[in-house]
């Protein structure tokens, strides 16, 4: 099939490469020139493992192009993914100003008919919406049916969600539209869930709102865990072990960032807001991890009574591990608090350090190495949980003023800690004094 794909940010790019993979002839736009000259030579943009290889394999195969001209993007295809940004406004709810201007720019672009897929998140209405505005934009000769194919992949492992995903979601009020997308990801064999276009506006927001719901869960129960003496990792795997409950997304810790949650959390409580309901469930969900990451802050300034020149070493910036992506990331918070208290704050990051920069500016000194951020440090907070962190030789804290390490992913063990006599605060874990 020959598909195009417009938008070449983590979803838009993915889904173009993996479509290629699997044997078709994508068209990747976007209006950024330098990034589509980069991708021609095989460079992603982003940091996600495996997406430069398979990239620079498909280009090489002839079956994967970059072009910022979206009328020779949109002219010849049969199949059009929307995948640009749906950011969040200032009222909360996702602003579609993209999604509108690709929309019309497909239409007056339009030589023959096609299928119009919405890969972006967003609101419940907004394919409809999508539908109406090509209709009016469009030479009135070609056919366009809009297809809404919500994505579920996760940063970091992007490339594996896609090719070993639990299910694609087809929403379509066009049975020949939804099996011709069904069609097209069939070599992925993954499970495909046909619907209504509505319903599957909704699964994509209900399922990022319910991940979400399970981290301020086990997070309030971990924050619960502390006081009277539990431990939450063993809480999470035993509550796990209940299939009904499922083990994932149970990890306690200073709460989601990324670019997902938070902005989705907040536009379904505003498109609840919208038809008279509350959703006072989420809005608390979202409260809980506003709150998160103030613990390790209370906690550091618990011990050390005052962190005014202090110099406090930080592992991990990104919000998560094997990405470098800072947007709305948790250790952003946990820093703006340190500054605010004089802190010197030293910080390492494995691949996230120059997106970090662009944020932090000259506010924090960057490190290249753990060693390096960690000596003569009076405290060490940990706020992401890579590997290269979770496996550091525990004796290197001993280069610190004193050992006294707080984690925010509770990374380590508890008697490992307890062994090298490091002072030891995670989340919903006993202390190690
Ligand atoms: C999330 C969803 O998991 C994807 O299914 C979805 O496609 C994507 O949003 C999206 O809408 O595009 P992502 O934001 O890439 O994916 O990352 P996650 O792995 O879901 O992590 C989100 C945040 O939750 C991170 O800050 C992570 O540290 C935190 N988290 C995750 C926890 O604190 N505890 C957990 O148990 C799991």
């Amino acid at each position: 099939m020959k598909i195009s794909v417009v938008g070449t940010g983590y979803v838009g790019l993915v889904t173009g490469v993996t479509l290629s993979d699997i044997g078709h002839t994508v068209t990747c736009i976007d209006i950024d020139n330098e990034k589509i000259q980069k991708m021609k030579k095989g460079i992603s943009p982003i940091y996600e493992p495996g997406l430069d290889e398979l990239m620079s394999k498909n280009i090489k195969n002839k079956r994967l192009y970059f072009t910022n001209d979206s009328s020779e993007g949109f002219r010849e295809q049969e199949v059009i993914y929307i995948a640009v940004g749906t950011p969040e406004a200032d009222n909360g709810s996702a602003d579609l100003e993209f999604i509108e201007k690709v929309a019309i720019d497909i239409a007056k672009n339009l030589k023959k008919d096609a299928i119009v897929v919405t890969k972006s998140t967003v609101p419940v209405g907004t394919n409809e919406k999508i539908q109406e505005l090509i209709n009016l934009n469009k030479d009135s000769a070609i056919k366009v049916e809009v297809v809404s194919n919500p994505e579920f992949l996760k940063e970091g492992s992007a490339i594996n969600d896609s090719f070993n995903g639990e299910r694609i979601v087809v929403g379509s009020n066009s049975i020949r539209a939804a099996k011709v997308i069904e069609k097209i990801n069939e070599p992925f064999n993954i499970p495909v869930f046909k619907t209504d276009i509505r319903s599957a506006e909704m699964i994509k927001y209900a399922s990022n709102a319910f991940l979400a719901t399970k981290i301020s869960y086990i997070n309030e129960v971990a924050n619960i865990c502390s006081r009277v003496g539990a431990n939450v990792e063993d809480v999470s795997n035993g509550m796990g072990l209940d299939s009904r409950i499922g083990s994932e997304f149970l990890n306690a810790g200073i709460g989601y960032g990324g670019s997902c949650f938070p902005k989705d959390t907040k536009a379904l409580i505003h498109l609840a807001g919208l038809h008279n309901n509350n959703f006072d469930l989420l809005r608390e969900v979202v409260k809980v991890n506003n709150n998160q990451q103030s613990i390790i802050v209370d906690k550091l300034i618990d011990r050390l009574s005052s962190i005014n020149g202090k110099k406090i070493a930080v592992l991990g910036l990104s919000f998560k591990p094997n990405t470098d992506d800072m947007r709305d990331a948790p250790s952003l918070k946990v820093i703006e608090t340190l500054l605010k208290y004089n802190a010197n704050v030293i910080a390492y990051d494995p691949i996230a350090i120059n997106n970090a920069k662009k944020v932090l500016k000259h506010k924090v000194l960057f490190t290249e190495s753990i060693e390096e951020a960690i000596d003569k440090s009076d405290a060490t907070l940990i706020l992401t949980e890579w590997n290269e962190v979770k496996n550091i030789d525990l004796k290197l804290f001993s280069k610190m003023n004193y050992p006294l390490v707080i984690d925010g992913r509770n990374c380590f063990d508890l008697e490992k800690m307890r062994y090298e006599n490091i002072e030891y605060h995670s989340i919903g874990r006993p202390p190690i004094m």
